[in-house]
């Protein structure tokens, strides 16, 4: 049986990678096998075009961000996400195409439709069973609560009309794509918004 394809995707500083290591950390005590991996990343090449896009320095028109995302994807469906589904295991990856096309396609005005297009061939025929959203405003996230200091990637120092787009673009994207979309609420306390997240997949039979 082909493994399910599970995406987490939200703003900046709302949780997720704390959730995600929450998440790894169930699997591994309730012995379920899954692999957790990341985009834009999770094999060599594109763990090097990410190096490139999120640099500092780089200076990148929005439609080459587009094709570097893209082209990154297409190296981490061919060598890491395709070949686990097709031997059974779940795969849990953090960002995908709807991060694309939120930042890519709406906060950088590329349009939807284009991000699309250049995705058509790097998504290899194959998109996510479900999208976990951590539905939070970028201006209520827990680093701006807690007043953490943004890390030095180029996307993180775009300002905050930026961000509050790119949420606007989740928010269109969850539209567009209602059945696959599950949205939980990052509470205070990070073990309640665990077991959201896990009780959401259960639901769907993906985990036990
Ligand atoms: P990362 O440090 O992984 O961000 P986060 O911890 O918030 O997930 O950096 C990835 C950045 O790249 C993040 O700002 C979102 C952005 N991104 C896009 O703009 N388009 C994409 O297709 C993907 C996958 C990520």
């Amino acid at each position: 049986m082909v493994g399910k394809f599970v995406t987490i995707e939200g703003c900046e500083g709302v949780g997720k990678s704390t959730q995600i290591k929450l998440l790894q950390e169930y699997m591994q005590t309730t012995s379920q096998e899954a692999i957790f991996t990341r985009e834009p990343g999770g094999t060599e090449i594109s763990e090097r075009i990410r190096t490139i896009i999120l640099s500092e320095t780089s200076i990148i028109h929005p439609l080459v961000e587009a094709y570097l995302f893209a082209s990154a994807r297409a190296d981490h469906m061919l060598n890491t996400v395709l070949p686990a589904l097709e031997l059974g295991k779940n795969v849990f990856c953090d960002r995908f195409i709807d991060s694309s096309l939120s930042y890519q396609g709406i906060a950088r005005d590329l349009g939807v439709d284009v991000v699309l297009e250049i995705n058509k061939h790097a998504l290899c025929g194959r998109t996510p069973d479900c999208t976990i959203f951590l539905d939070m405003r970028p201006e209520n996230s827990w680093r701006r609560q807690k007043g953490k200091s943004v890390s030095d990637d180029r996307m993180e120092h775009e300002s905050d009309a930026f961000h509050n787009k790119v949420y606007n673009g989740f928010i269109q994207i969850r539209n567009k794509y209602p059945d696959r979309y599950i949205s939980i609420v990052p509470q205070e306390n990070k073990q309640e918004t665990h077991i959201l997240i896990i009780n959401a997949l259960r639901k769907k039979g993906y985990i036990k």
